[in-house]
């Protein structure tokens, strides 16, 4: 296939050569973007008198039917023809004669394909919004479906404090909730018009970019035509948001994970989100969350990867610039499958109330609250704190719980303790009695429920 930009080579491109720097394989993707922004250009050139009206409708038509024919699969991609933007201006030329090769004038590929990838990420930010919501609304139904649950908390994967399950996972509720919020600052990233930019310096034609943002629905433009073609950050912002939401999903995972085991037994997945062994007929594995903290590291690759290729170049446009959009599209697609199959696999989630309690007599997660119960008898926090750990030592060696203790064994640690102190130390009234702001009890979670609720309601 003879090239666009054949007129000073004297000789084929080596196959080999094409295959290497062609972005085909991958840039497809955006065929709508690059057809929606050769027609914004097509229309302004027109009506700034670059080209003729007529040219302009033809060009129209031109890529109309060619949008037409890629959605019914009667396109053939080139390798040859390098990228979506050559593929498509060639087809064009092809179907409307000489009118087609004015549409590339005052344009670069540059400012083309920056403009492609700007309008790309904003409608995928759009798609991944919507999948991130309905994730946050599985998380948000999750806490409220078990309001009076009650579960050990764990600092160092060590028991800690008795906590609502609800407070547990609306813990993740705000760590999503704060994803979103970074997810809206890419598409304000995104929403930057580069065209008009040209190769590098702007053009020697009276176009007018303001045009061509009002029609693709820009809210601003570049003020700097090196800038434009150079500027990869929206790409990285995505591409750290999506690391960070990855992040948190894989926490969330590893939790899932642990609580799945037959040691923990604090949760049951649908049998529809797991798998089975091939050799091992008993077992049922988590693989969904296993898979998606999995494909964090690969998310997190394509962050590093990006930054890296960023890092040395010199402005402008260098053809290393092409490396963004495999990590990015991967990202985009990994992103998406994770939030869609993580929110059904939430959904199908059953919480084993019992297995939780049951924990939960056997520890000493509640120390602190009988710490706290001899401070309000006027000890201070450090002298109640090592007579607590001088009764969890002895239960310890009598393999006995805190509330197994009898008042008179209680009284040789502190005659403070009285007969209300096993009461001071269920679990209920560990949870009922930190009503701290932001706290677990039920009238905090509560509180945080309607909170989050409306949260939702805004968006
Ligand atoms: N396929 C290229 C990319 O993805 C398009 C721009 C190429 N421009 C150039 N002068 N080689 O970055």
């Amino acid at each position: 296939m003879s090239k666009l930009w054949g007129g000073r080579f004297a000789k084929n491109t080596d196959v080999m050569v094409e295959e290497f720097t062609s972005s085909i394989s991958f840039d497809s993707r955006m065929y709508r973007q690059d057809i929606a922004g050769s027609i914004a250009h097509a229309k302004m050139l027109a009506s700034c008198g670059i080209i003729s009206q007529e040219d302009a409708t033809l060009i129209i038509d031109g890529l109309q039917g060619i949008l037409a024919d890629i959605e019914a699969g009667n396109f053939s991609f080139e390798v040859s023809l390098e990228d979506i933007h050559m593929n498509i201006e060639k087809r064009l030329t092809e179907r409307i004669g000489a009118a087609g090769g004015r549409l590339h004038t005052a344009r670069s590929r540059n400012d083309q394909v920056a403009l492609d990838t700007h309008m790309y990420v904003r409608e995928q930010v759009g798609e991944v919004a919507k999948l991130l919501f309905d994730l946050e609304q599985a998380v948000l139904d999750t806490a409220s479906k078990y309001p009076d649950v009650i579960m050990p908390g764990y600092t160092h994967l060590q028991r800690a404090q008795p906590i609502l399950f609800s407070h547990h996972m609306l813990a993740y509720f705000f760590m999503f909730e704060r994803d979103f919020r970074r997810l809206g600052g890419v598409w304000e990233s995104a929403d930057i018009m580069p065209l008009g930019a040209g190769a590098l310096a702007g053009t020697t034609f009276p176009i007018d970019r303001e045009q061509v943002a009002r029609e693709l629905n820009f809210g601003r433009i570049y003020e700097n035509s090196l800038d434009a073609v150079s500027d990869r950050d929206y790409i990285l912002e995505f591409l750290a948001f999506a690391s960070i939401l990855m992040m948190h999903l894989s926490r969330l995972s590893e939790e899932i994970i642990l609580w799945s085991s037959t040691e923990f037994s604090f949760i049951e997945l649908d049998d529809a989100h797991c798998t089975g062994s091939s050799i091992m007929p008993q077992k049922k594995n988590p693989d969904v969350a296993e898979l998606v903290r999995g494909k964090t590291g690969r998310v997190f690759g394509h962050l590093m990867a990006m930054l890296t290729v960023a890092k040395g170049l010199p402005l402008a446009y260098n053809k290393d610039l092409q490396e963004d959009k495999e990590g990015l599209f991967d990202t985009i697609d990994t992103v998406k499958f994770s939030l869609t199959v993580y929110a059904a696999m939430l959904r199908g989630t059953k919480v084993n109330a019992g297995a939780m309690r049951q924990a939960l007599k056997t520890d000493f997660s509640n120390a602190t609250d009988m710490a706290d119960y001899l401070v309000k008898k006027g000890l201070p926090f450090r002298q109640a704190h090592e007579v607590v750990g001088k009764c969890v030592a002895y239960c310890l060696n009598e393999h006995k719980t805190l509330t197994d203790l009898t008042l008179t064994e209680f009284k040789e640690f502190s005659p403070l303790f009285a007969a209300d102190i096993l009461e001071a130390i269920s679990v209920e009234t560990c949870v009922a009695a930190r009503n701290s702001l932001g706290g677990t009890s039920p009238t905090q979670v509560g509180q945080t429920i309607d909170i989050a609720k409306s949260v939702m309601e805004k968006q």
